[in-house]
């Protein structure tokens, strides 16, 4: 019903992941494997919506109607069992400058920030742009999947920390956080008084058996000190429509973000990522429980195949995101000499794991939104360059 499998010819359509290989890897002869949007089309029913607003063909000044609000409210709900309110949604042009909103409204220069490494890697950035510190909390990997360090994080904190920024679920490492860790999570930022930025753009890509727990949405005291930034980009693959929004319960801390929003410009959004949003949450339920799948099968064809064929190289099985984190240490190169051979010899566009911080050296992150024959083309090619070694 829905073919996941089609190849779309994505170059020359401005598309960062295909057309700006030569600038990021140095050769446009590889397959780009890293920019996290898939190579799939969205539903029909937004293509349609789009088509048939660009036939009315005026596109002036435009607010945003309840039914937007509503469509989140009930995607919450029906989602992860989360009643929200309207008065506590927010749109924004995206997650990223939503972080940013909150560093600047929540927090004065000079005052720490943690986040919890390795880590998509605009939360550094959002933090230093600002003139914030960086305190990271690394994760621990236990044999099987990361897990929070609590311990270390309670040592981190101290009376300059203001602010955590969450990834949940977690980009590079692909967990689905569980309500007990995030609680015990909570907890200690409770007892600190440190505000959570929760990032949970990647909330509806899970894997079968997990379920996503918005953090928020564990108890009324965890809700009053967290923002949840999410988003449709992920879900239904629309992130240059930039279009999202955050949700906060607390109205101190809603008026807060508003109004240092509203003083740098970033209210905005366009007529196409309402409509986007809007109809994709009405109507994108069955495309996404297929798209599911699709992902499901591939991050087990990768499984399967490193396994089989490529047992120098490691890989995490990612419980949500279409991500996956694959470590590359037994091969005993350095990052740069394994840049290299994986995008000059290997001929595969992985992002280098070293940006998510000093946890990511010998890893590379694999972006498996991609139809089945690409996925393995590029597992074919990354065989055949470890074999010849
Ligand atoms: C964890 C996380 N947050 C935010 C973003 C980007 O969000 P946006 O494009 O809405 O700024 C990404 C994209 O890869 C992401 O993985």
């Amino acid at each position: 019903m829905f073919d996941f499998g089609r190849i779309i010819q994505r170059k020359g359509t401005n598309c960062y992941k295909w057309d700006q290989c030569k600038e990021f890897f140095g050769t446009d002869d590889l397959i780009p494997m890293w920019v996290a949007d898939m190579d799939f089309e969205t539903i029909e029913e937004v293509k349609r919506v789009i088509k048939e607003r660009v036939e009315h063909g005026v596109f002036g000044y435009t607010f945003i109607p309840d039914s937007f609000y509503n469509s989140i409210i009930d995607w919450q709900f029906t989602q992860n069992n989360w009643k929200i309110e309207k008065d506590w949604i927010i749109n924004a042009p995206g997650v990223v400058p939503s972080i940013k909103i909150c560093i600047q409204a929540y927090t004065s220069p000079g005052d720490d920030v943690v986040v919890q490494t390795p880590v998509y890697f605009p939360f550094f950035s959002s933090v230093k742009f600002n003139g914030r510190n960086v305190i990271t909390n690394p994760l621990k990997f236990n044999g099987k999947h990361y897990e929070m360090d609590f311990d270390d994080l309670e040592r981190k904190i101290s009376d300059k920390t203001r602010m955590l920024i969450l990834c949940s679920p977690h980009n590079p490492v692909g967990r689905v956080w569980k309500k007990e860790e995030l609680e015990r999570l909570g907890e200690i930022c409770l007892r600190n008084n440190v505000i959570i930025v929760s990032d949970e753009i990647h909330s509806d890509i899970i894997m079968s058996t997990h379920k996503h727990t918005p953090i928020a949405s564990i108890s009324k005291e965890l809700s009053e000190i967290t923002i949840t930034c999410m988003s449709v980009s992920k879900t239904f693959n629309l992130a240059g429509l930039a279009t999202s929004y955050v949700i906060i319960s607390n109205s101190v801390l809603r008026s807060k973000y508003f109004h240092t929003a509203q003083r740098l410009g970033l209210l905005t959004t366009n007529i196409f990522g309402i409509l986007a949003l809007e109809t994709s949450y009405r109507y994108g339920k069955k495309w996404l429980k297929a798209l599911l799948e699709y992902l499901r099968e591939n991050r087990d064809f990768v499984l399967k195949f490193l396994r089989e064929k490529i047992p120098q190289v490691d890989a995490i099985e990612t419980e949500g995101t279409y991500l996956m984190w694959l470590n590359f240490k037994k091969l005993g190169l350095t990052q740069e000499e394994l840049k290299e051979f994986i995008f000059k010899k290997a001929k595969v566009g992985l992002q280098d794991g070293r940006m998510f911080g000093e946890e990511g050296r010998g890893f590379m992150r694999m972006n498996i939104g991609c139809p089945r024959v690409i996925l393995k083309k590029a597992l074919q090619r990354l065989e055949t360059a470890i074999k010849n070694r």
